[in-house]
């Protein structure tokens, strides 16, 4: 099955619009256990499960109308249609649509966040999709969909804490994330912002280089069996030290096959290291602080608002985000 076809059966094929324009919005989620690997690539169908937590505030709010020609604005600024982005952005729409589409999104996400912006730009884009198109489509049905645009995207459709199932089925309709019903008012993320700089790598290369060169991807599944189910288990306990102990083992074991695999795959930059030294330092000091990283340089901690001022002296930077509110 091509993406097309995975995508024309979720939607029925059906593509007039049913309103002068349609609109939909999505947060950036931050993954507690990391999906890091493809068994299809084509539609995104994960190695493994994945479990996530959406910031609200941090996300894209998109609309779609037909127009006379495709044209894409982020916060205003049109897109060069040659530019990547745009491109990404129209290979999707053309998986419902041969007409030109006119995509503007106001994104709050900053660029250089090492927040991966295309999880909330497709998860917002799918539901604006929808509403434009009057497909009326469930959560999973959205999730699917924006799977097809970016994995990530699929776990972006709901809020709060979100868990992205692998599936088995080589079409993927067993593939897409579903919303849990804890709720954890007194967990704080905060977002550490070290470097600007241009990725060397993307994430896609990046997880196709670690599953063919990594020995160590061979333990991953092992590894994300485990997260997964502390991190269940300490969500329903409102568990912290569970919490952040599976979480940061998770990314550092991903980070761990990368840098095995062959080119290696390093995206810690000094600045990297010495924030993971200085939570460390913290939580030796009685602090419960821990600490995730995506395919990036950037550091996200996660702790309790108990600790909010003593996380706040220790990196006067961070961004701290309340998920629920
Ligand atoms: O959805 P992508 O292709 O941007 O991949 C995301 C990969 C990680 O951010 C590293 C992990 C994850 O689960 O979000």
């Amino acid at each position: 099955m091509n993406k097309h076809e995975a995508a024309q059966l979720v939607t029925g094929g059906t593509s007039n619009w049913v309103k002068e324009e349609g609109e939909g919005g999505a947060s950036v989620n931050i993954a507690l256990c990391k999906y890091w690997g493809k068994r299809n690539e084509e539609l995104n169908l994960p190695v493994t499960s994945s479990l996530s937590i959406g910031l609200p505030g941090l996300g894209a709010q998109t609309k779609v109308r037909p127009a006379a020609r495709d044209a894409f604005f982020v916060n205003g600024t049109p897109m060069d249609s040659a530019a990547k982005a745009a491109a990404r952005v129209f290979d999707f729409i053309r998986l419902f649509t041969r007409e030109p589409v006119e995509v503007k999104t106001e994104s709050t996400v900053p660029l250089a966040a090492g927040l991966a912006s295309s999880a909330s730009g497709f998860a917002a884009l799918t539901k604006a999709l929808n509403d434009g198109f009057g497909w009326n489509l469930s959560g999973r049905g959205l999730s699917i969909l924006a799977r097809l645009g970016s994995g990530s995207a699929s776990r972006s459709v709901f809020d709060g804490f979100v868990r992205w199932q692998a599936g088995e089925r080589e079409d993927g309709m067993d593939s897409f994330a579903e919303p849990l019903e804890a709720v954890w008012p007194d967990l704080r993320m905060g977002l550490l912002l070290l470097s600007d700089k241009a990725k060397p790598i993307g994430s896609r290369e990046a997880m196709k280089r670690t599953v063919e060169t990594s020995l160590l991807y061979r333990q991953w599944p092992a590894r994300v069996k485990e997260d997964l189910a502390g991190l269940q288990e300490a969500v329903s306990r409102r568990d912290l030290t569970q919490l952040g102990r599976h979480a940061e083992q998770n990314a550092l074991g991903m980070h761990a096959t990368m840098l095995e695999s062959w080119p290696p795959v390093m995206y810690w930059l000094p600045e990297s290291v010495q924030a993971i030294h200085g939570v460390h330092a913290l939580r030796e000091s009685g602090v419960p602080v821990y600490f995730t990283m995506d395919a990036g340089p950037n550091v996200k901690l996660i702790f309790t608002a108990a600790h909010e001022s003593a996380v706040r002296s220790a990196f006067p930077e961070v961004r701290i985000i309340a998920p629920f509110g």
